[in-house]
């Protein structure tokens, strides 16, 4: 097999078998392919696609690069669950010990933040003590006595991803269905769990922009789980506005607890108890969609899912009086308020800009060598739909300096005011099964 006949016969739109694709996958990874040859191809993909088949091929092809991990030591159903990135994201930290208190396992790899998106494991290590690497013994011995472990990624998951997506990076070729969907469940397939959530974000904070394409992405991501057998369930949500009121590290644990405690902002909790709703349903705890809502939503305020996120806490080694008294998380120096210039409505809250403005702070990384200062950040007083009157407080900027210019600047062309009344945001567009 010549690799330039596959680049030719997928640029004059024809498929590609899976002995092609596996033959292209092994030969890129172990580097007998050059990469101007896969840049090609990656191109040839993005203008002609690829069907359902050829899409789960390359993520089986890519799964098996590498390592894969085998969780077969934990009992029950493993339901692992994955945000395609957003603003204000920290429904993981709510999720995992919420659906762990009634007996789905979690045995969760999470990425760390990049740009204008945040990453759990950087959020949680504003605990004091938090370790985000285990032995494989203690990862399955947690998962198996608290039903919960949650690590950073480690070993050698999906190479021919990696070394893919960095060259889709650089040659304009992300931005394509077919190969975000095969990168992302190729590292979620290598991680070993049963049944898998997503949830697909879609708006201006997001990824995908609009809802036609997060749809489509959701559809292929639900596809590939079909062909694989992996049960794949995909939420599709919005990321036109930060997800709840708190942007940052330390103080989105904050808001988790809240969450954890029955007490946090009624859009992040629904999307919750939805995610965790479809993984105890998938995780064979309850019959049905409704039903599961309805137990989870007692369980949250019966302030059980607190407790087992504390426990998580513990068991990684992270100081269980900052869950007990939150304000003992990291605190930033200086409060900034940014105050409302006229009467009206809010119209919008730009979730990448106040991600950008975080970053500024130093909450999160402009390039993956950053360190991020877990102790800033941004909270939200308003969401779209409210009404404001002039010198309200619209955000406090959280800053280790006293005047933060560049993201005050961002904050404030985030958020618009209008004189119009505009509705409140659709918080879940739509549910693929
Ligand atoms: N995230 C991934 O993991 N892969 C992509 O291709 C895009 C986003």
């Amino acid at each position: 097999m010549r690799m330039v006949d596959l680049i030719q016969k997928k640029r004059d739109g024809f498929a590609l078998s899976k002995e092609e694709i596996h033959f292209i996958i092994e030969g890129y990874t172990q580097g007998t392919i050059p990469d101007y040859q896969m840049a090609a191809l990656a191109m040839a993909i993005y203008f002609r696609g690829m069907d359902s088949q050829e899409t789960s091929h390359l993520t089986m092809a890519m799964v098996q690069s590498g390592e894969t991990i085998d969780l077969s030591p934990i009992k029950g159903i493993k339901v692992d669950k994955h945000s395609t990135g957003g603003v204000g994201d920290k429904t993981s930290l709510i999720v995992a010990p919420l659906v762990a208190t009634v007996g789905v396992p979690v045995a969760k790899m999470s990425g760390r933040g990049l740009g204008h998106t945040g990453g759990t494991i950087d959020k949680l290590e504003s605990i004091e003590g938090f370790q985000t690497e285990l032995t494989p013994e203690q990862f399955f011995r947690n998962v198996n006595e608290i039903k919960l472990a949650l690590v950073g990624q480690s070993g050698n998951l999906a190479p021919a991803d990696k070394k893919l997506y960095a060259l889709r990076d650089v040659t304009a070729t992300v931005n394509s269905i077919p190969l975000i969907a095969s990168s992302i469940m190729s590292k979620k397939l290598a991680s070993g769990a049963d049944a898998i959530v997503l949830d697909v974000k879609t708006g201006s904070g997001a990824f995908m922009k609009k809802l036609e394409d997060a749809k489509a992405l959701a559809e292929a991501m639900v596809s590939i789980g079909k062909e694989l057998n992996r049960q794949t369930i995909a939420v599709i949500s919005d990321m036109n506005q930060p997800l709840g009121y708190e942007v940052g590290n330390a103080n989105e644990v904050r808001e988790a607890i809240e969450v954890l405690k029955g007490e946090g902002e009624a859009g992040l909790t629904k999307l919750c108890l939805t995610i965790a709703a479809y993984m105890t349903v998938a995780g064979q705890i309850y019959p049905d969609f409704d039903s599961a809502y309805e137990e989870l939503d007692k369980v949250l305020r019966s302030g059980q899912a607190l407790e087992t996120f504390k426990r998580f806490v513990q068991a990684q080694g992270g100081n269980p009086e900052q869950i007990d008294d939150p304000e003992k998380l990291p605190q930033a120096s200086f409060h900034v308020e940014l105050k409302a210039e006229e009467d009206g409505y809010v119209t919008q809250i730009d979730a990448e800009a106040v991600g950008i403005a975080a970053m500024l702070l130093g909450a999160g990384r402009a390039t993956k060598e950053d360190t991020i200062d877990h102790a800033v950040g941004i909270t939200l007083r308003k969401k779209v739909g409210d009404p404001v009157q002039k010198g309200e407080v619209l955000a406090v900027l959280h800053s280790n300096s006293e005047q933060p210019a560049a993201s005050i600047n961002r904050l404030k062309q985030a958020i618009v005011i209008g004189k119009e009344k505009v509705n409140k945001l659709p918080l879940i567009y739509d549910v693929l099964q």
